[in-house]
């Protein structure tokens, strides 16, 4: 059994429905902090399968504990976590206790019961401003803010655990910008209150439910001066997971793994996806840099395909159109 947690969040949710379509059994663990329950039951309609599912907070040692007691779990992938870069700035604390302590937690956990095999969700953000692009994994790690402090210190506890005992089997997956939904429309991503995100934002103004996108700088050394990024279809995003889980099976070891397309994409571009995609026109207006924003951020993932067997298939046409359908039945 695959213990999943964050398993009712946007990622998790997609790779759950992945994990069962694949002949997983799984647990869920979501304390509902960035989900809602409803989510459950459409992971069971898509798929038509029934999984285990504990409501808890993996702060509580006892319920992580009570998990590993009641299941016998092969493997863990760990997508929980809080994951707002402006709010990680204004609330650190709760940040690193909630990313690190609960990691701390679910590892020890893990030991007692002898499963070490996990696959870790890191981000993109590790690598900060890098010197170049496409990155590569070997980049060097920087982070400007609590949530990427989160996401490298986690990976460096993983990997001295693997070097403490090397029986651990650990992929710390670097997603790039997962956008888009699953084809059904009845998961996807759905953020509470007035979305930080570029795609979440573009689809309130496309669906009517905000005025007009703010275009964070168009005088980035950049093709037409917005910031580029490698958008990631949700779905391949979750089909790496399977890969990966498949691979710390299969072997012991800690290895970092980007989860991109290897293509960069500017703001422009996405809005004209998106109007494409939507029939609808996305007003927008250029405003000044975001403090923190980089130019440009794109995958080398070439790695991934050659030791995960991965790589990702969906194009930004279909990412914009499954997003779109996804707002349409949602909002
Ligand atoms: P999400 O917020 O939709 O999902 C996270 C889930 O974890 C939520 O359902 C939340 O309720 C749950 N959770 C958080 N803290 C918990 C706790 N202490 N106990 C139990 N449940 C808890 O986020 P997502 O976009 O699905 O991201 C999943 C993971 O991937 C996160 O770790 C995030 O940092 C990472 N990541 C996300 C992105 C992105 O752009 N979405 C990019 C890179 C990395
Ligand atoms: C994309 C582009 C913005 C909103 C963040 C986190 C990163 C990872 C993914 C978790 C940028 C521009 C955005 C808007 C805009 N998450 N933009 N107007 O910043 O690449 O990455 O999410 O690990 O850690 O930092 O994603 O979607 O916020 O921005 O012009 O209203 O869209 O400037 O160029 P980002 P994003």
């Amino acid at each position: 059994m695959i213990l999943v947690t964050g398993g009712a969040g946007f990622i998790g949710s997609h790779t759950c429905v992945e994990l069962l379509d694949a002949g997983y059994e799984i647990a869920i663990i979501d304390n509902f902090c960035n989900s809602r329950p409803e989510v459950l039951d459409k992971i069971r309609t898509i798929t038509k399968k029934d999984f285990k599912f504990y409501e808890a907070d993996l702060l509580c040692r006892e319920k992580v504990e009570q998990i590993f007691e009641e299941n016998k779990i092969d493997a863990v992938i760990h997508f929980a976590g809080l994951k707002a870069v402006g709010e990680s700035v204004s609330m650190p604390l709760e940040y690193y206790n909630n990313n690190i302590t609960s990691t701390l937690i679910l590892c020890q956990t893990m030991a007692k019961y002898g499963c070490k095999k996990i696959v870790f969700s890191s981000s993109a953000t590790v690598y900060g401003d890098p010197a170049s692009v496409p990155i590569k994994e070997d980049f060097p790690l920087h982070t400007t803010n609590p949530y990427g402090a989160t996401k490298h210190m986690i990976e460096r506890i993983l990997t001295d655990l693997y070097v403490s005992d090397n029986e651990w089997s650990i992929a710390l997956l670097r997603y790039f910008n997962p956008i888009g939904a699953h084809e059904s429309g009845l998961i996807g991503e759905n953020p509470n209150g007035i979305p930080n995100n570029l795609v979440p934002y573009i689809a309130r103004v496309a669906v009517g439910k905000l005025e007009c996108l703010s275009v964070f700088g168009d005088d980035y050394n950049t093709p037409d001066g917005t910031g580029v990024r490698d958008y990631i279809h949700v779905v391949d995003l979750s089909l790496g997971h399977i890969k990966a889980v498949e691979k710390v099976m299969a072997t012991t070891g800690a290895h970092a793994y980007n989860l991109g397309t290897g293509t960069g994409y500017s703001v422009l571009d996405v809005v004209k996806a998106y109007e494409k995609a939507s029939g609808k026109k996305v007003n927008y207006k250029i405003v000044d840099r975001r403090p923190g924003d980089i130019a440009m951020c794109y995958a080398d993932p070439e790695k991934s395909k050659r030791e995960l067997g991965w790589e990702a298939k969906f194009d930004l046409e279909r990412m914009c159109k499954d997003s779109w359908n996804f707002t349409i039945n949602n909002m």
